[in-house]
């Protein structure tokens, strides 16, 4: 297999890779992203050809290209998903991964951790031997002080994101702000993941422990699935 360079076919490769495991009458975790995008317009495709599902979103940008490409849309209060298909911006094969990189990492784990199937889908780029990518911590706006002392505490090194239009700090879909925080390599992620969870005021972390049953890693030239 060849090794990609991050490129959208590879991330087009996984994404539909993943929409294969979709079945009639499934309800659906949408993820976000641009390769969950791409499990999302397969998905599409597969509504468009008769097949009936619903999809939770877990995004204000999901949900919108859903409703694009005609997938119903359903809430958690009326349906639980039977799998969910979302990105990653880091992962390890054991399947502890970093998400956030779009800020919905928040409702990305409500919904990811209420399927009994969850597929990761992610360019072979985005594989690591040890979680170094930074954690995205949401966090209510109050209390970013309060958080950014406590992650100085554990060793991190926290950056509030701004928007690329640098007229402000990014803003997530529930109204809070995102801290981008630096550990270095992460040597045991479940501990890191449970302490940062214990810090008052922080919403959700981006460190997804235990939630991955499936990855669909896409390359140059073909997709692995590790489950
Ligand atoms: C959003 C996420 C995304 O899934 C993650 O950032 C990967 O995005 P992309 O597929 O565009 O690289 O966690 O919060």
């Amino acid at each position: 297999m060849k090794a990609s360079d991050g490129t959208d076919e590879a991330k087009r490769r996984a994404g539909e890779s993943a929409s294969g495991q979709v079945e009639n009458g499934m309800v659906v975790g949408l993820g976000t992203g641009s390769t969950a995008a791409h499990a999302i317009r397969a998905l599409g495709e597969k509504v468009a050809a008769g097949m009936e599902i619903q999809g939770v979103p877990t995004s204000y940008q999901s949900r919108t290209l859903a409703r694009e490409v005609g997938i119903p849309l359903c809430t958690l209060e009326a349906a639980r998903p039977d799998i969910a298909i979302d990105g990653a911006d880091q992962l390890q094969l054991d399947g502890a991964l970093v998400k956030g990189g779009g800020a919905a990492h928040a409702r990305e784990k409500i919904v990811d951790t209420s399927a009994p199937r969850c597929l990761i889908v992610a360019d072979d780029t985005k594989l690591t031997d040890t979680l170094d990518h930074p954690i995205p911590v949401e966090v209510l706006p109050d209390a970013v002080p309060t958080v950014e002392q406590a992650i100085h505490e554990r060793d991190g090194d926290p950056t509030v994101r701004t928007a690329q239009r640098k007229d402000g700090p990014v803003v997530t879909d529930n109204g809070n702000l995102v801290l981008d925080c630096a550990f270095g390599p992460i040597e045991t992620p479940e501990t890191l993941a449970a302490s940062l969870s214990a810090i008052p005021g922080v919403v959700e972390h981006g460190l997804f422990i235990g939630v991955a049953t499936e990855l669909h890693i896409g390359s140059n030239d073909g997709v692995s699935i590790h489950s």
